[in-house]
């Protein structure tokens, strides 16, 4: 299985265009040993060929220009991305479908409560109507039944729901429903490697520790590094907790879920700029290295 991080940083992305707090102006002058980062997408090849988007980012162009196995290459006009699955309605997962509208008709894998979103609130499916065949919608059923996607036969899917956050224009923000979210447990049926991919992370229960014990890599929510980061960093009033994102740090943090799994690679992504652990030579980015935890950068290929 191929996994390719396209974009590793939390929404507004690394640094974030009107941010000027410690990380944001240390990598912008230099003197912060920091890695800038698009917003968070990766994709997934069996063959390294054809490939599946998992969200869409605002930067999906930037994204694209910067791994040619997604670029044209059989036709005059042509993609390898031959799918594409959302793991929430987020705009940082989402925007990036508007820019792809030269390419529609697209496979669109997601929830029903994704699709709601993203058929009101923010109507993408609607307005992409308008563009050659718009987005075809592939509904995702939860209930741990996996699927899989003609592009990569050999991939099997299985969504997991997770409690996280649906977007504050959802009507579902204060109100969590099943299929908000998802994680991916992915399995290549012919090397029997397994991945388990959740960008939004926000609680962890015994169910979910059942699909994390299988995963040969975990490829989760690294948003923040205390839980009142946002406060602490003077850039906002949210807690991750409210907005589904656990923190690494502190008692029932990311750090210790990974330590009690067995996953051999264990790298954090959607990454926000306020997070020390962007920072190479921060005390947090050494306890991440004690914990045999990386942090992914745009342009990581995993190969598994
Ligand atoms: C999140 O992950 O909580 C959202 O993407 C935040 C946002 O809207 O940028
Ligand atoms: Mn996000
Ligand atoms: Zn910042």
């Amino acid at each position: 299985m191929h996994i390719q991080i396209l974009g590793s940083a939390a929404g507004g992305g690394f640094p974030q265009w009107n941010c000027n707090c410690h990380n944001c102006r240390g990598v912008r002058d230099g003197s912060l040993r920091a890695q800038p980062r698009t917003q968070s997408s990766i994709a997934l090849s069996d063959d390294g060929v054809n490939w599946i988007l998992c969200n869409a980012s605002p930067d999906i162009r930037a994204q694209i220009e910067a791994f040619p196995a997604l670029q044209p290459a059989r036709k005059v006009r042509d993609t390898a991305i031959g799918a594409i699955i959302l793991l929430d309605s987020q705009i940082d997962h989402c925007t990036g479908l508007l820019t792809l509208r030269e390419g529609c008709p697209h496979k669109v894998w997601c929830t029903e409560m994704v699709h709601q979103d993203l058929t009101s609130g923010f109507p993408l499916f609607t307005m992409l109507d308008h563009w050659n065949g718009g987005l075809q919608h592939q509904l995702i059923e939860l209930g741990g039944v996996p699927f899989s996607i003609p592009t990569c036969p050999n991939l099997s899917i299985t969504a997991i729901a997770l409690r996280s956050s649906a977007p504050p224009y959802s009507p579902h923000r204060g109100n969590p429903h099943p299929g908000d979210n998802i994680g991916l447990f992915v399995e290549d049926l012919r090397t029997g490697s397994t991945l388990f991919y959740a960008p939004g992370l926000g609680q962890v229960d015994e169910a979910l520790l059942a699909w994390m014990r299988r995963a040969d890599c975990l490829l989760v929510d690294g948003t923040l590094w205390r839980d009142d980061e946002m406060r602490h960093c003077g850039v906002g009033d949210k807690l991750g907790s409210e907005m589904g994102h656990l923190p690494q740090s502190g008692p029932g943090g990311m750090l210790e879920v990974l330590d009690g799994l067995p996953a051999s690679r264990k790298i954090l992504i959607h990454i926000n700029n306020t997070n020390p652990i962007l920072n190479v030579d921060s005390p947090e980015r050494a306890q991440l290295a004690a914990h045999g935890v990386d942090v992914a950068w745009d342009g990581m290929s995993i190969n598994l």
